[in-house]
């Protein structure tokens, strides 16, 4: 099977050997709030804070050909054009290495006895990308070439950039001075920010203006100036400002020469935004620069940025006999969790980064993937997010990451909402023993003078779902439940509705989400412990919790499964009844994670049933069978060709529910065989799959697509977060409870290792399971302690 890279575990990178992967394999740069995506060619943009209203470089997404638009260093050798990257110019390299690594990307292209190498990271503490070009002459005579940078400037809001052309192509504006081009397009009136994109040498020559660079009827793979050796030295009135150096290089061979180019971003106060008319300060950009100077302080700095991510994955590894499992639990897991967190869904390559807030309920399950590794961030966010609440315990979908407000675009009613905010809590309390954050006090949304303390939000969050009970005694579903496309009050038969934020009915409605019941006995469960832990009274959280599940056992149960849903009539979807959509995932996993009827043997029937009617070889379909037509009262899931997305995909999202539901239920076999099927590390065809192979994507299509086993959706996913949970506490059963680990493992690997930092301790446990079976609770005490553990 072919195969277009690997994995270099002792380096935490993944190698691309290929440049034309069969999906742009995208990696992300930034810790702070400057971000970058790249692709292995190079291609991608960046932005600070916000990917739709801090944009910096201009990128199309889904164009022709794809991918075009990043940052790119051409190489004029004789009459020879080249990318280190491949991309634009697609000339056949002599040698081509793309490595990805935890904040950084390394492009390494060779050419006719010229090598360029070039490091891309985002430094800790500044705003800025740096590139790091190095070329070598590995040939055995003297080289003249020039080098060019080249990147073209988004006009800051990456909506209206594509959008308003009458205003955006007389807007842009641009400063020269000394090796730096500024960008400063609407800097003149209310942006107090502006972009550079500087180096540390004189150059010998720069263009501004796209038209002149590139010419209007050229692509990127083929620069006028770059293909006449020449540079404009155009200024940018209007149009398109772009950036571009030129150097005129000579090499002797052995011989390397290396340039630190920047791109940069600076926020200056009202008061100082020029030196003089229409001069903008670039103080900020010269202290950038001068931090850049020398390699000697590139190498620091990328220094700092591999110690912070030492640091970070240094706190939880496994060493077991199962390298796939390794590489997912050290790396590529808890680094797309961090990812997953500081990008919410707003930014990827199937993200445009203009479409979406921060989700509520996104957000909350992020914080599962992060809590052990950057707990006070964490914090940080479940207050944030605690603020976008109403006193009702309802709560805005999403909220903009710019200014923390509630989106009025999308509004509320999506009634699992509110409770997964008791899950972020929790996992955030269970890490870090810091019971404190339930005494903040929290705003409702965002309304100062409003505050309560997070507690109460989480005390109406839980009350949010028996004030809203249906027929059947089950929570009402809302807009639509953690299954965004399960919209039973919705009935549009209109194309030019979104089914996201168009509800024509609720009033009578009788739509009651399964789902819903399983989360809300599972976190229920968890919240009266946590009381109970705080010296409070949980009784009546317990009496309802009990009430949920008897609700269940007696109209949720459908004999072999449990149902989804009740739609607006009261009619039941997930039933042997139902034509199509006759078994889902999501109430098996909600339902067998929050263990109701496990007594009567109603947990181990679901999950005999999810393995029998929703497991295909890449993983546990969504439903099935699929839907075959659009039914109103369902919404936008039977939208969807069978076997994509919401519509009998493999939404990898869910299927760690039921993984963790087959380890509560003792079945490790099941457990690790659904793992392995939707873990990247473990699959085998990457042409198949087409996005990256070292991480989770959203979807993988089912069995009843087309190509079942293609994946989309890469990267911002709560996938990532979930696995995180599946393999961290339900596989190799590292279970964070409020005042200790509790280890509880289930997987069918007989020995194994753990290092795992708790708080203030350190813990190396050696685990070896002798078939006992049981538990190990270890009770949190601060310093370093190794334990054997036998099971
Ligand atoms: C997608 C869902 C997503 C929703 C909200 C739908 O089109 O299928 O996965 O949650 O949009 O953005
Ligand atoms: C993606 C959304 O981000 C998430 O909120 C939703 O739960 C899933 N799709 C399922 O629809």
């Amino acid at each position: 099977m072919k195969e277009y890279g690997h994995f270099d575990d002792a380096q935490r990178e993944y190698v691309i050997t290929d440049p034309a992967t069969p999906w742009p394999w995208i990696n992300y740069l930034g810790t702070e709030d400057f971000f970058s995506l790249i692709s292995n060619t190079a291609g991608g943009y960046c932005f600070c804070k916000d990917a739709k209203f801090r944009r910096i470089l201009r990128y199309r997404y889904n164009g022709v050909p794809m991918d075009d638009g990043g940052r790119y260093y051409y190489i004029k050798d004789g009459d020879t054009v080249w990318n280190p990257g491949w991309k634009p110019c697609k000339t056949q390299l002599d040698a081509y290495e793309c490595r990805h690594g935890m904040g950084y990307t390394r492009v390494t292209g060779e050419k006719d006895g010229l090598r360029a190498d070039v490091l891309f990271f985002v430094p800790i503490g500044h705003r800025c990308e740096v590139h790091r070009v190095k070329l070598t002459n590995t040939g055995k005579t003297r080289k003249s070439f020039q080098l060019y940078s080249f990147l073209e400037w988004c006009l800051w809001n990456a909506s209206t950039d594509m959008e308003n052309f009458q205003r955006n192509l007389s807007t842009g504006e641009v400063e020269i001075d000394g090796n730096v081009l500024y960008h400063k397009t609407e800097y003149r009136e209310r942006r107090d920010h502006y972009a550079f994109f500087g180096v540390n040498r004189p150059f010998d020559g720069f263009d501004t203006d796209r038209e002149t660079f590139i010419g209007l009827y050229n692509g990127f793979d083929a620069p006028q100036q770059v293909l006449a050796g020449t540079s404009g030295n155009s200024v940018a009135h209007g149009w398109s400002p772009v950036a571009s150096h030129r150097f005129d290089i000579t090499l002797e061979p052995g011989a390397s020469e290396e340039l630190i180019f920047v791109l940069g971003y600076v926020e200056n106060a009202l008061e100082e935004k020029f030196v003089s008319k229409g001069v903008i300060n670039k103080a900020k950009a010269q202290k950038m620069m001068e931090a850049f100077a020398t390699p000697e302080q590139a190498d620091a700095a990328f220094g700092r940025l591999r110690a912070f991510w030492d640091d970070l994955l240094g706190r939880f590894n496994v060493q077991s006999d199962v390298p796939e499992l390794d590489r997912t639990v050290n790396i590529w897991n808890q680094y797309q969790c961090m990812i997953t967190f500081f990008f919410s869904r707003s930014a990827s390559y199937f993200e445009s980064g203009i479409g979406r807030g921060m989700g509520f309920r996104d957000s909350n399950q992020d914080l599962a993937g992060i809590v052990h590794l950057i707990p006070e961030r964490a914090r940080q966010r479940i207050l944030d997010i605690a603020a976008t609440q109403f006193p009702d315990g309802g709560c805005y979908h999403q909220y903009q990451p710019l200014t923390k407000r509630g989106n009025n675009d999308i509004g509320g009613g999506f009634n699992d909402d509110p409770l997964w905010l008791i899950f972020g809590t929790v996992a955030y309390i269970r890490e870090t023993g810091d019971f404190g954050i339930l005494e903040e006090p929290v705003p409702f949304d965002n309304k100062p003078g409003t505050e309560v303390s997070l507690l109460e939000h989480l005390k109406i969050s839980f009350a949010h779902v028996t004030e809203n009970l249906g027929p059947h005694g089950l929570p009402l579903i809302g807009r639509a439940d953690w299954n965004d496309c399960l919209n039973l009050n919705c009935f549009s038969d209109n194309p030019d509705e979104s089914f996201q934020t168009t509800e024509n009915k609720t009033e009578g409605s009788k739509a009651e989400s399964l789902m819903i019941a399983g989360l809300f006995v599972a976190e229920g469960k968890d919240f009266a412990e946590l009381l109970e832990r705080i010296g409070k009274d949980a009784a009546h959280v317990r009496k309802v919790v009990a009430d949920m599940e008897e609700a269940v056992k007696k109209y949720g149960w459908d004999g072999q499964w449990f149902l989804r849903a009740y739609d607006y009539y009261g009619n039941k979807i997930g039933s042997h009844d139902c034509e199509e959509g006759k078994v889902f995932i999501e109430s098996q996993g909600w339902c067998t994670m929050a263990r109701i009827g496990a007594d009567e043997g109603l947990c181990d029937k679901a999950l005999d049933s999810a393995v029998k009617y929703l497991e295909c070889e890449h993983g546990l379909v969504l439903n099935t069978p699929a839907y075959t037509t659009y039914i109103k009262d369902y919404g936008e899931i039977s939208s969807y060709p069978e076997g994509y997305k919401e519509n009998a995909g493999i939404f990898c999202h869910n299927n760690p529910w039921v993984i963790i539901g087959e380890a509560m239920a003792g079945r490790a076999d099941d457990a690790w065989r659904h793992y392995r099927k939707i873990t990247p590390a473990f699959t085998k065809d990457q042409a198949l799959r087409k996005v990256e192979p070292y991480v989770f994507c959203q979807m993988v299509a089912g069995k009843d697509a087309e190509k079942p086993g293609e994946g989309k959706n890469s990267w911002l996913t709560g996938t990532a977060a979930w696995t995180w949970k599946a393999v961290s506490e339900a596989l190799l059963g590292i279970k964070p409870q409020f005042d200790g680990l509790l280890v509880e493992p289930c997987i069918p690997i007989g020995t194994y290792r753990i290092h795992r930092r708790f708080r203030d301790a350190e813990y190396d446990l050696t685990i070896r399971q002798t078939g006992k079976g049981g538990s190990y609770f270890i009770p949190y005490k601060p310093g370093s302690q190794v334990i054997e553990i036998e099971l």
